[in-house]
């Protein structure tokens, strides 16, 4: 527990902030929907405000503007680790609480389908952004054996976003309440802009630009609490051979020991920093170099990576084509017909009962694995679905709830959480923010996909379109048990081990 500091949980809080705007935005427009778009209210009735009562919309336009927060997501994820890498993940996500603003604010003071367009656009890319930065940083800062607890925060902060909305969503779905549920984020984003603002950046990152190790040293430090993490640096050490990085590596070296003595004869009182200093320089990875060479192109076809990116594909589209969506977004469509009365008291239910989920999965993280939690999860979550289709097709109304909240629950075990923390515990940081952005933009698009045709898809086969995602689940279960490493507590060396014999490339 030692290592538990106030500070870590402070930073992690500031960063986790954004994964809570994150599942706002998933959840806000869901309850507020006729209220927003005029549905039985005339959009030139009888209101006072300086502002459009409402927007008028269709079905379409809804559903378009529902959905384009998967495209702002997608650009997000795609632009955010060249600034991660280059500009780091706190000053990444600082400068990210901008877009989180502008998006919601927008919306929030919007008289137009196309101002709203926008400013959804604009949270789909902050939202993004955090899907990529934060749970990075996360794996980051926190202590190898509590990386999986950290890693869950981030979809613990999405869950509580989602349900946050829906809550608020059972109160404000008014004219002009339904501006007070989206302005709301605007306010979220404003307080996790001033709690940044005393978050220090992620000493792994720091340690990787030229001169960084005195400074990511320092870092460390505040983050554990103590003097001594010239051991856990020296754990974070890389090698690798390819061509030309030992020069920069060794100019790194130099210029660290450099800046070190410089310190010492500046400052005599910081004798004992030099002496830790001067024990051997952990070799690290010129930054400089990661983020230029490594591209998705360069990711996906170094043979390297291929059993991580096989791995880190199955986990982000496995997360999708589970269903989960289907019950996030349209759980009050699927129920109404079998439970009119009380499928939007069953929608709170399911939120309830993914946070809860979510958070005995933080416990169970770091005890029974990510592998077993997974397989767990896939296969639980395949049974209910076959549940929920037969339920829904012989309208059993208990079944249907037991069966949907159980779906959710299993999913929340495994498959919600691992897909996020799984990533920086099977690439190595010179690739991480490459590696993170591919996986996430396979989890934008298969979000948009799943999300656009389940409609259709539940029109066509009604309540055995639940069939299909138990089929997907179950290829997913046998895929699962060939593929998935166990990565708890282990470093990405040990995990790489397991599948090439090496570590070094
Ligand atoms: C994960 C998914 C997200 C989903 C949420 C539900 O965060 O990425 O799409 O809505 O879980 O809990």
């Amino acid at each position: 527990m030692a290592e538990l500091t106030f500070y870590l949980i402070f930073v992690s809080f500031a960063v986790v902030l954004g994964s809570l705007q994150f599942g706002y935005h998933i959840g806000e427009l869901n309850t507020p929907k006729s209220a927003i778009s005029c549905e039985n209210i005339p959009s030139d009735g009888p209101y006072d405000g300086f502002l459009s009562p409402c927007i008028p919309m269709n079905e379409g336009e809804f559903s378009l503007l529902t959905s384009i927060f998967n495209l702002g997501g997608l650009v997000g994820a795609l632009i955010s680790p060249r600034v991660a890498d280059n500009k780091g993940r706190r000053w990444t996500l600082m400068f990210n609480t901008i877009f989180l603003l502008l998006g919601p604010t927008t919306m929030g003071f919007s008289s137009s389908f196309t101002t709203l367009v926008f400013g959804r656009v604009i949270s789909g890319i902050g939202s993004g952004v955090v899907s990529v930065v934060v749970p990075m940083y996360l794996a980051e800062v926190s202590p190898a054996e509590y990386r999986g607890t950290f890693g869950v925060m981030n979809q613990l902060g999405i869950v509580i976003g989602i349900l946050f909305s829906q809550v608020q969503g059972l109160y404000l779905s008014y004219i002009p309440g339904w501006r007070i549920i989206i302005l709301f984020a605007s306010a979220l984003s404003i307080v996790q802009m001033v709690f940044l603002g005393f978050a220090t950046e992620s000493p792994k990152y720091l340690v990787t630009t030229p001169g960084g190790y005195q400074s990511a040293k320092r870092a460390l430090q505040r983050l554990r609490g103590r003097i001594d993490v010239e051991e856990e640096l020296g754990g974070w050490r890389q090698v690798t051979s390819e061509e030309g990085l030992e020069g920069l590596i060794s100019q790194q070296q130099e210029e660290d020991t450099l800046n070190s003595q410089q310190q010492s004869e500046l400052s005599p009182q910081n004798v004992p920093e030099v002496d830790t200093v001067e024990s051997p320089p952990v070799v690290f990875l010129a930054r400089n170099t990661c983020s230029d060479d490594f591209s998705i192109w360069k990711f996906v076809t170094n043979l390297h990576y291929r059993p991580a990116l096989k791995v880190l594909l199955f986990v982000q589209f496995t997360q999708q084509f589970s269903g989960i969506n289907a019950v996030i977004f349209y759980s009050t469509t699927i129920l109404s017909t079998i439970l009119p009365t009380s499928s939007d008291l069953i929608t709170v239910y399911i939120s309830i009962m993914n946070m809860i989920m979510t958070i005995i999965s933080a416990y169970l993280m770091d005890r029974a694995g990510r592998r077993t939690l997974l397989l767990y999860s896939i296969s639980l979550m395949s049974l209910c679905s076959i549940l929920l289709a037969f339920s829904i097709t012989h309208e059993l109304a208990l079944l249907s709830s037991i069966s949907i909240i159980g779906f959710v629950a299993t999913f929340a075990i495994g498959l919600g959480p691992i897909p996020f923390l799984i990533i920086p515990e099977i690439v190595d940081t010179r690739a991480v923010a490459t590696a993170s952005s591919l996986g996430l933009s396979v989890n934008w698009i298969s979000n948009f996909l799943v999300a656009s045709l389940f409609l259709e898809g539940r029109v066509m086969l009604g309540g055995n379109v639940f069939y299909i995602f138990a089929a997907y689940l179950i290829i997913a279960y046998i895929i699962a048990i060939r593929i998935l490493p166990e990565t708890k507590a282990k470093t990405v060396e040990e995990v790489w081990r397991g599948w090439n014999g090496k570590f070094v490339k």
